[in-house]
C-alpha cells in the first residue's frame, strides 16, 4: 500500500513564509547595493575637504595688526598682539568676566597670536574690531545688540553668553604659517 504523505496543516504557510522572507531579503540587499552610490555621492567631495582646512601666510603681519580669513565659510580673526595687549589680556580679572577663562588658557601656547571665529555668540554677527582704542579698550564690538569682547576674544559685557570660539588651529613653518582645521 502506497504511504500518502500527510501534509500538516502548517507546512504550507512554513513554505510560504520561507519564500517571503528570501524575497524580502533579496529586496532589502538590493535597496541596500542600490542606495549605497547614493548615501556615497552625500559624503564631502573633494574640493569640499580640500577647504576643511587653510593655511594662512602671516609673516607680514606686524604687532598690533589682524586680519580676516573664511575658514568653511566663517570668518577668522587673526590678530598679532602686541606685548601691550597680551599683558592687558592677562590682567584681567577673571570674576569679572561672564564666561570666565584666562587668557593662558585660550592661548596659552602662543599668546602672541590669537585666532578667533569671528562670529557673535549671541546671535551670530561679525563683529568689528575696536580701533584707535587704549589697550584695555580693545577688542571686538557687535554692533547688533551690543556685545563686547576683549582682546582675547572674551566677553565682557552685552548678551552674548560666551566667548569667541577658537578653531582648531596650528602654528607652521617658524610662526609665519597659521594652519586653521
Ligand atoms: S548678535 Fe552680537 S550682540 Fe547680538
Amino acid at each position: 500500500m502506497k504511504k500518502t504523505r500527510k501534509h500538516l496543516p502548517d507546512e504550507g504557510t512554513n513554505r510560504r513564509d520561507f519564500l517571503k522572507l528570501t524575497a524580502t531579503s533579496f529586496g532589502a540587499v538590493g535597496v541596500c547595493a542600490a542606495a549605497w552610490p547614493f548615501i556615497s555621492s552625500m559624503n564631502p567631495a573633494a574640493d569640499v575637504m580640500a577647504v576643511a582646512s587653510i593655511e594662512v601666510d602671516v609673516s607680514k603681519l606686524e604687532p598690533g595688526q589682524s586680519i580676516t580669513n573664511l575658514w568653511r565659510g566663517k570668518p577668522v580673526f587673526i590678530k598679532r598682539r602686541t606685548a601691550e595687549e597680551i599683558k592687558e589680556a592677562q590682567a584681567v580679572e577673571l570674576l569679572s568676566l561672564p564666561d570666565p577663562q584666562t587668557d593662558q588658557e585660550r592661548f596659552g601656547k602662543n599668546p602672541e597670536w590669537l585666532v578667533v571665529i569671528g562670529i557673535c555668540t549671541h546671535l551670530g554677527c561679525v563683529p568689528t574690531e575696536r580701533k584707535n582704542v587704549t589697550a584695555s579698550e580693545e577688542g571686538w564690538l557687535c554692533a547688533c545688540h551690543g556685545s563686547r569682547y576683549d582682546v582675547s576674544g572674551r566677553i565682557i559685557s552685552g548678551p552674548a553668553p560666551r566667548n569667541l570660539d577658537i578653531p582648531p588651529y596650528e602654528l607652521l613653518n617658524n610662526n609665519t604659517i597659521i594652519k586653521i582645521g
